[in-house]
């Protein structure tokens, strides 16, 4: 008999039961490739269990309670005594991912958190460890399936965003409250996770602008129908020139053809580009209790068989304030002379530079839908702002960002 390795649950939620059951049913396995053998050494709940004590009779402790208190308290705790820690909880990694890895190193414990982002996809391993030593240019993805959720449906059925939150809230692709899927936020932490991790870069959620998808109408999908265009949630974490990263989240156009295009439902997507290896995309489920608790599952394995991730922030890269995108704008406005030149002007202004222009509809009903070319988004934010305030407007204007390679 092997050497037994006790493990020690904090939380007995969707994630926490599904771990327990799937360490208790994959003992045999995990044994027979880490050489020793998990045994559940306590489980903490609101109302069970003492984390003093388990923490005394664990070697790994997994957290799966999620929110940050009192999460970061109890793994600090146990990263110092030298207890391995294995979590799930993007906030507690993006708002304290830092200190932390301090606590890790005073404690000359390992900290992994595959689960945090992407679910049951291993984009985590892929970034620090199997690409670990090479220069990362870019990682972007669907990494929130809430929100891909309610864009799939909105697309396929022609539904309200309001209609298909709704839907996806019955059918548990959405919660109660699904404020931080919906606004951007939740994407924003797990972004700012990966990005830590790609360029080496102390990024802070705070330096993540995000938008969500709340704004999104019926007619935004029936026109990327129209052209084959598919709508999507992305969050970006991108270098800008030398010295400079920008991380980012926002809804995007993608050009037919694109790798997260045809990303469906609550599957999440994550693509690396990097000169050495051109592009690579992983998909697949992005929550779940049995597919979170495999990633969990997955970090014990590597956490047993020793061996610390690489997890350096000593990158001189800044975090860029502006970059160039490529937008659409959607305006509905008064059908008479002199609307589209007022529009025009202000943009020429603001040096944005018009790909496209389409009138539909007369009268009340008129909508112009203007492709801008690549633009710094400060300008662009700027022109929009004035456009708002012009008088012939029948409702606020709507902009949406466009990947426009093809479009
Ligand atoms: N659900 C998913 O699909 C998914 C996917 C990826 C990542 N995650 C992450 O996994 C983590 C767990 O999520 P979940 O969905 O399993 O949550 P959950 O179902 O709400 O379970 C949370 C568990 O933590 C316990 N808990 C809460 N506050 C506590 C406290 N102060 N002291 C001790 N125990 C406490 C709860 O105790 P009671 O049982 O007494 O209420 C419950 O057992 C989160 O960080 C989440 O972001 C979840």
């Amino acid at each position: 008999m092997s050497e037994v390795v006790n493990v020690g649950i904090l939380g007995r939620g969707t994630v926490g039961g599904a771990f327990r059951r799937l360490l208790n049913e994959r003992a045999d396995m995990v044994e027979e490739v880490s050489g020793r053998r998990p045994r559940v050494s306590g489980v903490l709940s609101r109302n069970r269990g003492d984390f003093d004590r388990l923490l005394a009779r664990s070697e790994i402790v997994v957290e799966l309670i999620g929110g940050t208190d009192p999460a970061l308290d109890y793994v600090t705790q146990a990263l110092e005594a030298g207890r391995h820690v294995v979590t799930a909880n993007k906030q507690l990694l993006a708002q304290h991912g830092p200190a932390l890895v301090a606590a890790a190193r005073r404690g000359g414990a390992q900290l992994r958190f595959e689960a945090a982002v992407a679910g049951a996809i291993p984009v985590i391993r892929v970034v620090q460890e199997s690409l670990g030593a090479i220069p990362i240019e870019k990682v972007f993805g669907i990494v929130n399936g809430t929100t891909n959720y309610i864009l799939t449906e909105m697309a396929r059925s022609g539904l309200s965003y309001e209609e298909a939150l709704k839907q996806a809230q019955t059918l548990g692709y959405a919660e109660a409250d699904p404020t931080e899927d919906v606004n951007g936020a939740d994407a924003a932490a797990k972004m700012t996770i990966l990005a830590r991790l790609a360029f080496g870069v102390p990024v802070k959620l705070n330096d993540v602008p995000y938008e969500g998808i709340e704004q999104v109408k019926p007619d935004d999908l029936a026109y990327a129908k129209e052209l084959g265009l598919s709508l999507k949630l992305l969050g970006v974490a991108e270098r800008v020139g030398d010295d400079a990263i920008s991380v980012r989240v926002f809804p995007c156009f993608l050009y037919p053809g694109h790798p997260l295009s045809p990303i469906e439902g609550a599957f999440n997507a994550v693509m690396v580009e990097a000169p050495t290896i051109t592009e690579i995309t992983m998909s697949g489920p992005g929550a779940g209790g049995s597919e979170t608790a495999s990633a969990v599952l997955g970090d014990v394995v590597s956490v047993i068989s020793g061996g610390s991730p690489l997890f350096e922030e000593n990158a001189r890269l800044r975090v860029a304030r502006d970059v160039e995108m490529a937008f659409y704008l959607h305006l509905e406005v008064e059908d008479r002379p002199g609307v589209l030149a007022q529009v025009a002007e202000i943009l020429g202004q603001n040096e944005v530079s018009v790909r496209s222009v389409v009138q539909r509809g007369r009268g009340d009903d008129a909508t112009l839908i203007m492709v801008m070319h690549p633009v710094s988004e400060k300008r662009f934010a700027a022109a929009l702002k004035k456009i708002a305030r012009l008088k012939f407007l029948r409702s606020p204007p709507r902009s949406i960002r466009v990947i426009e390679e093809e479009f």
